[in-house]
């Protein structure tokens, strides 16, 4: 598909990654190829997202290789787009595939093994980064004769984030099935539904998931559904079409975005979209306050719909940061 700079294709990893890093099994073998798609911005770190294939954990590691740590700080939110894995969490071991989103919370011990290569998507925020990693990596790539360097290799000490690993050898657990583990979200198990014509709103991670910093809300949406923007919308919007088929007009920049593709939306950038298959539209930025405004639409709507004026709708919007300013069906 044709890219743009506002259209990440994760489906052509080539195109798309900026900045590729490997990790290694300790037999040698690659365990993980991450790629870059936005960066960490403001105090929160928000809009980040990597884009990750993690490798079959080698056999003779198969039964050892869980990798337990935490996150002192932060949040993650993974979508699994292919393969299979095992999450520990909780005292659960949990099967994991494509479909299953897992969300971690800040202090939450969690592990991972992979069953085969997997597609692994993820959206983190206000986790410490050490920025060193990258410049110790780059005097290693440059000058090669330094890369076992223990000094150089102690500047950089913490890796590039704040992940920290523990005692614990494997977890004690027992398995559960991913409807039962509450780090395993699902489109089909949202916290709430809304529905609108072509439109169904589901809320997949509360903000209360998120230490209040941001929601991860997925719109389901039937062919022929429109929604266009504000004018000038005041946040920036990065979007995950998961899966379908949608036509985004940005800056009168017209594009599709289908399977896989990540849309980044600046702000301020006049946008509106047409869906042509159905679609799963994740909104990774998170900032608009879906939950609360569609509670307070929904029961509005349910219990005194005289008051479902325009003016009631716009005062909603305003102040729970819906940037839309229209939905319909073509
Ligand atoms: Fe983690």
């Amino acid at each position: 598909m044709a890219t743009n700079e506002f259209l990440y294709d994760l489906k052509t990893p080539e195109t798309t990654w900026r900045g590729k890093v490997q990790h290694f099994f300790p037999n040698g073998d690659v365990g993980s190829d991450v790629g870059r798609i936005t960066p960490a911005v403001g105090p929160h770190g928000l809009y980040w997202c990597l884009d990750s294939l993690m490798h079959k954990v080698p056999d003779e590691l198969m039964d050892s290789w869980e990798m337990p740590h935490y996150h002192a700080h932060g949040y993650e939110t993974f979508f699994v787009d292919s393969g299979k894995l095992y999450l520990y969490i909780n005292g659960q071991r949990v099967l994991c595939q494509k479909g299953d989103i897992v969300h971690l919370q800040a202090g939450q011990a969690h592990g991972f093994k992979y069953l085969e290569d997997t597609k692994w998507r993820g959206t983190y925020h206000d986790l410490e980064t050490y920025p060193e990693s990258g410049d110790v990596a780059r005097v290693k790539r440059m000058m090669p004769e330094l890369k076992d360097d223990p000094e150089l290799t102690a500047l950089a000490a913490r890796g590039e984030m704040d992940s920290n690993f523990m005692a614990l050898l494997k977890f004690d657990c027992v398995d559960a099935p991913a409807e039962q583990c509450l780090a395993v979200k699902h489109v089909d198990r949202p916290h709430a539904a809304y529905e609108f014509p072509g439109l169904s709103m589901r809320i997949i991670v509360e903000r209360w998931e998120n230490g209040g910093t941001k929601e991860l809300a997925c719109a389901v949406c039937e062919p022929g559904f429109t929604a266009e923007w504000v004018k000038y919308p005041p946040l920036r919007e990065l979007f995950y079409v998961r899966s379908g088929k949608v036509k985004f007009t940005v800056l009168g920049q017209e594009f599709i975005a289908d399977d896989e593709c990540v849309v980044d939306i600046p702000r301020f950038a006049p946008h509106s979209m047409e869906v042509l298959e159905h679609s799963e539209i994740y909104d990774l930025g998170g900032q608009s306050y879906w939950s609360l405004f569609l509670q307070n639409y929904a029961s509005v709507r349910k219990f005194r719909p005289e008051q479902l004026t325009p003016e009631t709708v716009e005062s909603l919007k305003k102040r729970f940061d819906i940037q839309i300013k229209s939905i319909g069906m073509k």
